[in-house]
Parts: C-alpha cells; structure tokens; sequence
C-alpha cells in the first residue's frame, strides 16, 4: 500500500454518519441537531441542549420541567462515591479521579445484568442522564477536597449551572458569572467524531456498555493535544506572567518547536466557531472581575501566535482563562469538559449502538518479513 493512501491520525477521513451535530470549517459553524450553538449558546438551559442531543428536539416547557425535575434527583452521590474519593491519593489528577468514579458507577447499575442490558437504548437514555447529574457533583467535591474542604450536597432548587457553581464554591457568583458557565458548557457539549467521542463510538461499536464508552473518552479527553488543553493554557498564562513576556516566551517555545496548547485545530483552520462566542463571555468575566491583566495577557499571545504562525485560537484558548476567574482550580478545567462533553458522548454512544457496525480499520505493515524460528 502506498503511503498516500495512508491517512495518519485519520485526519480528513469521513467514517460514518452522524445526526447529532455538524461541523462546517467552510462556514465556520456548528449546529447541534439543525440549531446553530451560537443560538442555543444564546437562548438555553444546558439542560435544554442535553434534551436536544439526546432526542433530537428542544424540550417545551413541560418536557424541560419533567427533565429538570428527573435530573436534579440523580445528583447526590452514593455513599460509596464518597468513600471511594476518600481512598484515591489527593494528588491524583483530577482527570484521573474522574475517571475512576465513572467507573465505579458502572459497577452500581444493576441492569447491566439482565441479558441484553448492556446495549438496552432506554436504559442507555436512563444512564446517559445520571452521569450528566452526577458530575458536577464529583467535579465539585474533587476541587474542594483538592482544597481540603467539604464537599457541598447538590441543591434541587437551583438548575444545573447555578447548582455546579454552590456545590463548588458554597456560594452563588453573579447571574453574569453563572450564565457565562453555562454559555460555557453549552459550548464544550458536541464537536462530531473529536478523539474522545470517537473513542467513545469505536467502544460502543464494540456492543460493550455506556459507561465503559464514557470511561475511554475520558481517558482520550485528557490529553493536551485534545481536552487537556484547555488547563495547560492556564499553565501557559502562569509561565508567561503578563503581556510584557509574551514575545520573548513565544520566541523560546517555538524555537523548542513546543506546541502553544490553545490553538490550532484538526478540522477548522480558519478559526474555531465557537471562540467568538466563549470570548465575549470571557470579556464579560474580565469586566466584572477587574482582571484586565489576564485579558491583556490573551489579546497580546493571540496576536503576537496568529501574526508568526497565521494558528487560531480554539475553544480552550477562552475557556481556560475563564474557568480561573470563575475560581475553579486549573486541574478541575478539564473535568469540566467532562461534564459537558458527557452529554455529546452518550449521544454518539446511542447512535452507534443503533448502527450496530463494528469500528475495526486496516494497517499496512511495515516490520521485518516472515521469518520462522530455526
Ligand atoms: C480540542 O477535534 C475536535 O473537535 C476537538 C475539540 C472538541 O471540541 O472536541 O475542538 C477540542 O481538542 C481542541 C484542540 C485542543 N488542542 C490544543 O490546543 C493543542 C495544540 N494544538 C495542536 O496540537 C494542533 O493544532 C491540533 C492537535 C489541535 C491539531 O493539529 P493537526 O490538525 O494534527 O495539525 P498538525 O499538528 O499536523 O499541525 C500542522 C502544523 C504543524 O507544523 P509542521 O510540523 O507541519 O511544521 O501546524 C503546527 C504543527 O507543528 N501547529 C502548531 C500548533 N498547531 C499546529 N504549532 C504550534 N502550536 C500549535 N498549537
């Protein structure tokens, strides 16, 4: 096989179909189900863009009550959620710690068990919805252990981005604050066939179980060159210190060919779809919060990085900046891509599942010629 028929990292590569969301880097845009994010980003709940993932539709105003309602009783943690952190090392990435819990969620649902239960479409819907609920609750008790703090019980009168904030920091910021959260989730739900859902997708396609899909793609998301990178450009930020160190810092990372994380994308090359949106809330945050600093810090690196290598930011170029004003801890930020990403997944895990077609690509090999043992 000639190596141009080799297509590396799959880049380019159109595997299957999806119904969930479109990515266009022609137009630049993004639609989840039909909607353009930027409207939904405008107008909805975050649980609202869950229902719509999952079933195709926006909720009416019944249907996101029922849903709320369903949601906000998934969000206390087992007692056994809570005894299991305890044993994990408190320095264990945050990542890590998530990864685990998931996990051992898994082990709790029963109806793993009856035949046919680990690719049951309404079971399926049923876990899809106690992951989205039980996250924030173990992202939140992660940061606050990290701190040596109590975790703090999910409120059922609050809705999904208000509560994520009080379980975190036991107390509510701004609406301001609280809606660029969620402007922020609404963001980070869906990207189409990315590493972790891919991921997700070549587990599902395998008939194995939700949770063991959404445990794989958390293992993907953690990567810098894909989730993870939304925490190392706060590290980036740290380095750098303020927009005087920008130049001389830029020079010496790519003159170590290090990649600025941040920046860049596999399919938009031409800017992320998303960054106009997440940005303008991100200035909102700098205006309230008074951190101009950070704010010139971001404009100097983004215009010293695009003018040299002519790379965009994307999503996690904003984010992460603003998850450290929202006072989150860096290491918590992708654990909130999580949360979010965790509604897209089980999308895709749901589709696949219905599509019952095995993943499994060919390689061309190139180690030594047969040989046998003398
Ligand atoms: C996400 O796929 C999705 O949809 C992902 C995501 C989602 O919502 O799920 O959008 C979320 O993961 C966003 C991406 C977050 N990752 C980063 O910010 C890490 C930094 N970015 C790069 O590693 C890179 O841009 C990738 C991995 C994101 C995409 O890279 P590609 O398409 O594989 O292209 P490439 O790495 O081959 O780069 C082409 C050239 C190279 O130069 P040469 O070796 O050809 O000389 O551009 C350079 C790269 O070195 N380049 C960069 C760069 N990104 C590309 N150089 C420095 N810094 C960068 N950030």
């Amino acid at each position: 096989m000639a190596d141009a028929d080799i297509k590396k990292g799959l880049a380019g590569v159109v595997v299957d179909t999806t119904a969930i969301s479109k990515v266009n880097p022609e137009t630049n845009s993004l639609l989840y189900r039909g909607y353009p994010v930027q409207e939904l980003a405008a107008t909805q709940p975050f649980e609202a863009v869950a229902f719509l993932l999952w079933s195709g539709e926006l909720p009416d105003a019944a249907q996101l009550e029922a849903f709320q309602k369903s949601e906000r009783a998934l969000r206390p943690l087992d007692e056994r959620t809570v005894a299991l952190l305890d044993l994990i090392p408190l320095d264990a990435h945050p990542m890590d710690v998530v990864r685990t819990v998931v996990s051992q969620l898994g082990t709790f649902d029963e109806t793993l068990n009856r035949p046919g239960g680990w690719t049951d479409p309404d079971l399926d819907l049923g876990r899809a919805l106690y992951l989205f609920a039980q996250l924030p609750t173990i992202v939140a008790a992660v940061q606050r252990r990290r701190r040596g703090l109590e975790p703090i019980a999910p409120r059922d009168d609050l809705d999904y981005s208000a509560n994520f904030l009080w379980m975190t920091f036991g107390e509510l910021p701004s609406e301001a604050a609280i809606d660029v959260f969620r402007i922020s989730m609404v963001l980070y739900a869906e990207h189409s066939f990315n590493a972790s859902t891919f991921t997700a997708r070549v587990i599902a396609s395998t008939t194995s179980d939700l949770y063991s899909a959404v445990v794989g793609a958390i293992g993907a998301l953690k990567g810098p060159l894909h989730g993870g990178a939304n925490e190392a450009v706060m590290h980036i930020f740290d380095e750098i210190g303020s927009a005087e160190n920008v130049v001389p810092w830029l020079d010496d990372a790519l003159a170590k060919k290090k990649k600025i994380m941040g920046f860049g994308h596999r399919v938009y090359k031409n800017g992320d779809s998303r960054v106009p949106t997440m940005k303008a809330a991100l200035d909102r945050l700098i205006a309230e919060s008074g951190r101009t600093d950070l704010g010139e810090l971001y404009d100097a690196l983004e215009k010293e990085f695009v003018a040299r290598k002519g790379i965009y930011p994307n999503l996690d170029y904003p984010s992460g900046p603003a998850y450290n004003i929202l006072g989150f801890e860096t290491e918590v930020f992708t654990p909130l891509f999580i949360a979010a990403r965790v509604t897209g997944w089980t999308a895709h895990i749901m589709e696949q599942a219905a599509s019952n077609a095995l993943i499994r690509p060919l390689s061309a090999y190139n180690g030594v010629d047969e040989r046998h043992v003398s």
